[in-house]
C-alpha cells in the first residue's frame, strides 16, 4: 500500500480519497489572490506541526522576510522551525535587492546546459539537509519565464520533477494562470493538477477549489467551495455549510 500524504488542508483530504501520494509532484494552479501560496504555506505548516515532516519553500517572487511575514499573518511562526532545521526558505529569485538597488542575481541560472539544474541541485541539497518530505515552489511560472525554448524548459523541469520523485520529497508547483487559453507546460509533466478559482456570484466573489488530475488517485469531480480566514484555507462540503 502507498503512503497518503494528509495536506493539512481541512476538507482536501477526503476529496483526494485521503490525500496525495508521497513523492509526487501536483501543480496549483490559479488567478492572482486564489489562495495559491496560502494553501502552500499551510501544506508544509501543518506537515511539520501535525506530521512532523520537515518542509523547504522554494521563493522566486516574494523576499524570504514577505513569506515570513505572510505565515506570520496566519499565527504560523516558521523562525522557530527554521532554527529547529525543520524549514527552509530558499531565496531562488532571479533579481534581488542589493544595497536600494535591484539588480540581477545570476548566481542560480548562469551558464546551465539545462534549465533549473542549480537550482534543482541546490533544491536536493536542501532536502537531504533537513530530510524534508514536502516542497513549494512559488512559483513555477517565474522560473520557465526565464527560457524561452519551449523544448529545454520541458527537459530541465522534467529533470527537477524527477529528481524530487526520487527524493521522496512531495511537491506542490505553483502555477500562476491568467486570461491565456494556453495550457503551461508544468501542467503536461507533472502528475497532479489543483486549479483554485474566483467566482463570481452577483456581487460577490466566491472562492473554490477543483481537483483537475491526479495520477493514480480517486478523486472527486466538484468543484468545491473554499474559504480562507485568520486560521488558513478550509474547503467547504456542500453538507457542512452553515
Ligand atoms: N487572514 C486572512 N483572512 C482572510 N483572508 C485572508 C487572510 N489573509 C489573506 N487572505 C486572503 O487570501 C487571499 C489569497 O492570498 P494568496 O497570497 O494565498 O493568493 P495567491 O494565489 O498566492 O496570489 P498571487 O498570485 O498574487 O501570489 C488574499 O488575497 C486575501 O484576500
Ligand atoms: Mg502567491
Amino acid at each position: 500500500m502507498t503512503t497518503k500524504v494528509r495536506t493539512g488542508i481541512p476538507g482536501l483530504d477526503s476529496i483526494l480519497s485521503g490525500g496525495l501520494r508521497e513523492g509526487m509532484n501536483v501543480v496549483l494552479a490559479g488567478p492572482p489572490g486564489s489562495g495559491k501560496t496560502t494553501l502552500g504555506m499551510q501544506f508544509l505548516y501543518q506537515g511539520i506541526k501535525d506530521f512532523d515532516e520537515s518542509g523547504i519553500f522554494v521563493t522566486l517572487s516574494e523576499s524570504p522576510i514577505s513569506i515570513k511575514n505572510s505565515f506570520l499573518s496566519y499565527g504560523w511562526d516558521i523562525q522557530s522551525l527554521i532554527e529547529q532545521g525543520k524549514f527552509i526558505i530558499i531565496d531562488a529569485r532571479p533579481f534581488k535587492m542589493e544595497e536600494g538597488f535591484v539588480a540581477l542575481d545570476e548566481s542560480l541560472y548562469r551558464g546551465e546546459s539545462l534549465p533549473f539544474m542549480h537550482l534543482t541541485q541546490l533544491i536536493l541539497s536542501s532536502v537531504k539537509r533537513i530530510a524534508a518530505k514536502r516542497l513549494v515552489v512559488d512559483s513555477l511560472s517565474v522560473l520557465a519565464m526565464q527560457y524561452t525554448n519551449e523544448f529545454y524548459l520541458r527537459q530541465g523541469l522534467q529533470g527537477m520533477i524527477h529528481a524530487l520523485e526520487s527524493a521522496n520529497c512531495t511537491s506542490l508547483l505553483i502555477s500562476e494562470t491568467g486570461e491565456t487559453r494556453d495550457i503551461p507546460i508544468d501542467w503536461y509533466v507533472t502528475s497532479g493538477i489543483i486549479l483554485l478559482h474566483h467566482i463570481r456570484r452577483e456581487d460577490t466573489m466566491e472562492r473554490a477549489i477543483q481537483v483537475l488530475k491526479m495520477r493514480g488517485i480517486k478523486h472527486s469531480e466538484q468543484i468545491l467551495p473554499i474559504r480562507i480566514n485568520d486560521s488558513g484555507m478550509q474547503v467547504m462540503h456542500p453538507r457542512l455549510i452553515p
